[in-house]
């Protein structure tokens, strides 16, 4: 297990919580501070990652296995955690990611219903470096998809609905596991779930001594 010294803080949400929209104000929030946040995502974060990441993602590979698809998320995680997140975690600064492994237990664990073996694959992956918090943006999955409507989507966001109803119910079965999950109100205003998520985030950091 890895001595932590910074702070890992994750942020979760099925897809068309309003994930993206929150990310980037909380980046512009913290732009103007003078603690050390660095801001990552996944499948992404690294030129390897981001490869992984397109390949993942792109529609044309419908044939892909539902395992393929859980070990090229753990290989992108574990390039993320080798290159940023491990590094930035042992000197004491602060992380905050776009998804992470809860994103592999509610997808493919739950809406690919590969069940623990995903927990299995992500271990080695992982390093032991487990979020502090993680931010779960609640939204009705039926709400999330309505509103990714006027977009094109990705392979993983085009599944079926039934899909993205067990990713989500995967979800809440890990908030009432983890004491680390705090639940966001998604349906709430821009401004309202951005002023929780800050408030959030604040909070551990005065806890940890970072404020
Ligand atoms: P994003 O759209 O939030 O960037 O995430 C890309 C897609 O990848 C999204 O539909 C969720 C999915 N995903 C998984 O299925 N498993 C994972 O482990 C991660 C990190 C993301």
């Amino acid at each position: 297990m890895a001595i932590k010294k910074g702070l890992f803080i994750t942020i979760e949400g099925p897809d068309g919580s309003g994930k993206s929209t929150q990310i980037e104000r909380l980046k512009t929030y913290f732009k103007e501070k003078t603690y050390p946040v660095i801001f990552t995502r996944e499948p992404g974060g690294t030129k390897i990652s981001e490869k992984i990441r397109t390949l993942i993602l792109d529609k044309e590979n419908r044939e892909m296995a539902d395992l393929t698809e859980a070990f090229l998320y753990a290989a992108s995680r574990a390039q993320l955690v080798a290159e940023v997140i491990g590094p930035a975690i042992d000197r004491g600064e602060i992380v905050i990611c776009d998804r992470f492994l809860d994103s592999g237990i509610a997808y493919q664990g739950y809406g690919r219903e590969l069940g623990d073996c995903v927990r299995a694959i992500n271990e080695y992956a992982v390093q032991g470096y487990m979020p502090d918090l993680t931010l779960l943006m609640h939204i009705d999955p039926q709400t999330g998809r309505a509103r990714m409507k006027e977009r094109s989507l990705d392979r993983i966001e085009d599944e079926q609905q039934a899909f993205h109803q067990r990713v989500y119910e995967g979800y809440l079965q890990l908030e009432r596991e983890y004491d680390r999950f705090v639940g966001v109100n998604a349906d709430d205003s821009v401004e309202a779930i951005s002023k929780a998520l800050i408030g959030h985030i604040e909070a551990l950091m005065r806890e940890r001594g970072f404020l």
